[in-house]
C-alpha cells in the first residue's frame, strides 16, 4: 500500500469485477444503439479506458474538462469548462463517464449543459458516489453507479490529490496527514 494512505477501500480485483458488470449492463441497455461515451477529464480516464473495453455495442468516445476543484480537497463551488467536446451530441445517445459524484455540482452543471444540446438521451455512469456529501438542493440522477462509498477523501484509479496518486491501480483513503 502507498505510505500516504490510511487504508485500501477498493482493490484492483473489486474494481475490475464491478467495471465488467457495469459494461454488461450498459451493453444490454443500449443494444442496437450507437453510444457516445463522454469522459470527464482527468479523473475518469482510467475508468473510461477499462469501461469502454467492456462495452459491446458500437461506441464513440469524447472528452471534456471541467474545473470545480483547486489543488485541494474541497470544492470551490465554481464550475467552468476548460475543454469542450470535439463532436456534437445532438441526436446521440450520450453516456457521461465520471470518476466520483461528491457535492454533485460538476455533474449538475454538465447535465444542464448537455440537455440544452439536444441529445437523443443522456445518462451518467459514475464509478463512485459519496451521497453524504451532496450539496443541499443539488439533485443528480445516475443510471449507473460503481460503488457507493462513505465520506472520505479517496485517491487512485484516476483520482488525485494535487495531481498525485492517479496511477495507483486501486482506490485508497488518503491519510489526513497528507492534506493537513
Ligand atoms: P463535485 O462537483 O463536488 O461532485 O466534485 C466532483 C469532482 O471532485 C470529481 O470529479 C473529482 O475530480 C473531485 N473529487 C471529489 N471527491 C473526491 C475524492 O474523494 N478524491 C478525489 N477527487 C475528488
Ligand atoms: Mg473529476
Amino acid at each position: 500500500m502507498h505510505p500516504d494512505l490510511d487504508r485500501i477501500l477498493l482493490t484492483e480485483e473489486q474494481i475490475i469485477t464491478r467495471v465488467r458488470e457495469l459494461g454488461a449492463e450498459i451493453s444490454r441497455d443500449y443494444e442496437g444503439e450507437r453510444l457516445l461515451m463522454v469522459s470527464v477529464l482527468k479523473g475518469s480516464v482510467v475508468f473510461m479506458a477499462d469501461l469502454m473495453r467492456t462495452v459491446t455495442v458500437s461506441a464513440g468516445i469524447d472528452f471534456m474538462s471541467i474545473s470545480s476543484y483547486g489543488m485541494g480537497d474541497k470544492t470551490s463551488g465554481v464550475v467552468k469548462i476548460m475543454k469542450d467536446m470535439d463532436q456534437s451530441v445532438e441526436g446521440k445517445h450520450v453516456l457521461i463517464v465520471e470518476d466520483i459524484l461528491d457535492s454533485g455540482m460538476t455533474l449538475r452543471y454538465i447535465m444542464n449543459l448537455m440537455e440544452a444540446r439536444n441529445p437523443a438521451s443522456i445518462e451518467i455512469c459514475t464509478l463512485l458516489d459519496k451521497p453524504e456529501r451532496r450539496a443541499p438542493g443539488v439533485d443528480v440522477k445516475c443510471r449507473y453507479i460503481g460503488f457507493t462509498i462513505p465520506d472520505a477523501f479517496v485517491v487512485g484509479y484516476g483520482l488525485d490529490y494535487a495531481e498525485k496518486y492517479r496511477n495507483l491501480p486501486y482506490i485508497g483513503v488518503l491519510s489526513p496527514l497528507v492534506y493537513g
